[in-house]
């Protein structure tokens, strides 16, 4: 009688895709790097910069970019922006101006990886320090 084994095929199947169903993963903890400079800083004309972004969660990389979401260059003695300290395994990276101009004005966000593939961000808005009018 059909309507019986295919009741029991039914069965059988969602018994086999039970079973064929992945363990739930364990929670992995979400990334939240942070940049000790705050949300926004301003940088005078040719001046030098120095941001600090930290990631207290194991954290496989950490990244710079820039407000085009291009990962910024390593150190080279013409760069004028580069960062450092973004090896694996890192948990933190730095984001240095050698002589900060308008055209590098923007957000730049911070972008942390875990092994797991998670991923956290932290953006910091630089701008350029407008010298203030002398007082008469
Ligand atoms: C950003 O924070 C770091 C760490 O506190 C500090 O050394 C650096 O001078 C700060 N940079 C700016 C531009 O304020």
């Amino acid at each position: 009688m059909w309507p019986l084994s295919s009741l029991a095929l039914t069965v059988a199947l969602s018994v086999a895709l039970t079973a064929a169903l992945p363990p739930p993963r364990p929670a992995t903890p979400a990334l939240h790097p942070i940049i000790a400079n705050g949300s926004s800083v301003a940088v005078p004309y040719m001046g030098e910069a120095f941001l600090f972004c930290s990631v207290a969660e194991p954290t496989r990389q950490v990244q710079w970019r820039d407000p085009s979401n291009v990962p910024l260059p390593a150190w080279s003695p013409t760069a004028s922006r580069y960062h450092l300290g973004s090896g694996k395994h890192l948990p933190h990276a730095y984001l240095l101006f050698r002589d900060f101009r308008q055209e590098h004005e923007g957000v730049y966000t911070c972008v942390a990886r875990g092994g797991a593939g998670q991923e956290g961000r932290a953006s910091v808005t630089l701008t350029l320090a407008r010298p203030s009018v002398p007082r008469p």
